[in-house]
């Protein structure tokens, strides 16, 4: 046996004793209701769908209703579910409908994929609950089963990795009972093959499973693969006078907006000093360039390099952009992460207890 030939019999034969079977959609084929429920279920688990498919048919027991319903309406019944594009498309598909196919749903995956906020894998799935099509599903759960099951490499968000799971998912079909084929798939992968601590002993795959096999199923499906992230570089100047250090206050926008920070220099600048003399009308009296500080954002690294300088003369004005910190009120500045890490490793002997070392390896932050 190599898997394919009995592979829809076996989850057919599975699903009569250990799928769902009394889940509110299952009980009609009306597609309205099928639709309904494949759209609330794309990212938010049965047990919380349940309610809100209940409230949502009460008030809108139909297509015309729907389409007829100020999208404000609809967007309250929603209110709690999360990604509420999904909302907009529903009430726009409905109104779409009524307008274009004379109130009447596409009988046909293909022409159902065509209304707003339907993918192929979901407008197959209502095609097959609803009508008895004969078309292959590709939902999240159906792709882990595929991966596993065949021991597909590679991300299956890649295309060509894709490509290769819907020829397989389409090779798969059985020749008759494809709703519960399909409900089957869904459940496998919600309840058995899922993805921490899939339960292979009670896997009516198992015995032809290539991830199993091979000691392969925590490592399919492949991850997404890790972006190159940008590593980006600043100089920052540590300014001090008198038991104080100069912070300046970002610009609303972008990395710490709106937050003290220490002063950056412009990255043509070849001669700091100079530079920030004249800009803050002081002089000063001797530089040092501290160890760099690494800090990960979300979607790049940055390299901080801290140049240390003593105010020789001259004292700069505070006003509302800028402010002299004294050490002493460090811990209570409400500081970006890095900048603190900085002054605390720049001023430990100033403040003996406090860590010297730089290396920032928290986890990473958005901007
Ligand atoms: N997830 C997506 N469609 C589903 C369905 N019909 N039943 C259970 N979970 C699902």
């Amino acid at each position: 046996m190599n898997g394919r030939s009995d592979f829809a019999q076996r989850l057919i034969d599975w699903h009569r004793d250990h799928g769902r079977h009394d889940l509110p959609w299952q009980r009609t084929n009306d597609p309205y209701r099928v639709w309904l429920s494949e759209i609330m279920l794309q990212q938010t688990q049965v047990d919380t769908v349940i309610p809100y498919y209940a409230r949502f048919l009460a008030r809108f027991p139909d297509i015309a209703a729907l389409a007829a319903a100020p999208l404000d309406d609809v967007l309250a019944l929603w209110s709690g579910l999360g990604y509420y594009a999904r909302a907009r498309n529903l009430h726009k598909a409905a109104r779409a409908v009524i307008d274009d196919h004379g109130g009447c749903f596409p009988s046909r995956a293909d022409g159902i994929a065509e209304l707003p906020g339907i993918g192929r894998s979901t407008a197959a799935a209502i095609a097959a609950f609803s009508f008895g099509e004969r078309a292959a599903i590709l939902d999240g759960n159906v792709k882990r089963v595929l991966c596993r099951a065949f021991g597909v490499d590679g991300f299956p968000g890649e295309r060509t990795v894709e490509t290769r799971l819907w020829e397989l998912a389409e090779s798969l079909l059985p020749a008759a009972d494809v709703g519960t084929y399909i409900q089957a798939q869904m459940d496998l992968g919600a309840t058995v093959c899922t993805r921490g601590r899939p339960a292979c002993d009670r896997c009516p795959l198992a015995e032809s499973c290539v991830a199993r096999r091979e000691d392969r199923v925590a490592s399919l499906p492949a991850a997404r693969p890790r972006k190159a992230v940008p590593q980006r570089h600043v100089r920052v100047a540590v300014i001090q006078s008198d038991g104080r250090v100069l912070l300046e206050r970002r610009p609303p926008a972008g990395i710490w907006g709106g937050l003290l920070a220490l002063p950056e220099i412009p990255e043509s600048e070849t001669e700091p000093a100079r530079w920030l003399e004249a800009r803050f009308g002081v002089v000063l009296r001797s530089s040092l360039a501290l160890p760099p500080l690494h800090h990960a954002f979300t979607h790049f690294r940055l390299e901080i390099l801290p140049i240390r300088f003593e105010v020789g003369e001259g004292r700069l004005v505070a006003d509302d952009t800028h402010r002299w910190l004294a050490l002493a009120d460090l811990d209570s500045a409400g500081l970006p992460t890095p900048v603190r890490r900085i002054l605390d490793g720049c001023f430990a002997a100033v403040r003996p207890g406090d860590q010297a070392g730089i290396e920032d390896s928290r986890a990473p932050q958005s901007p």
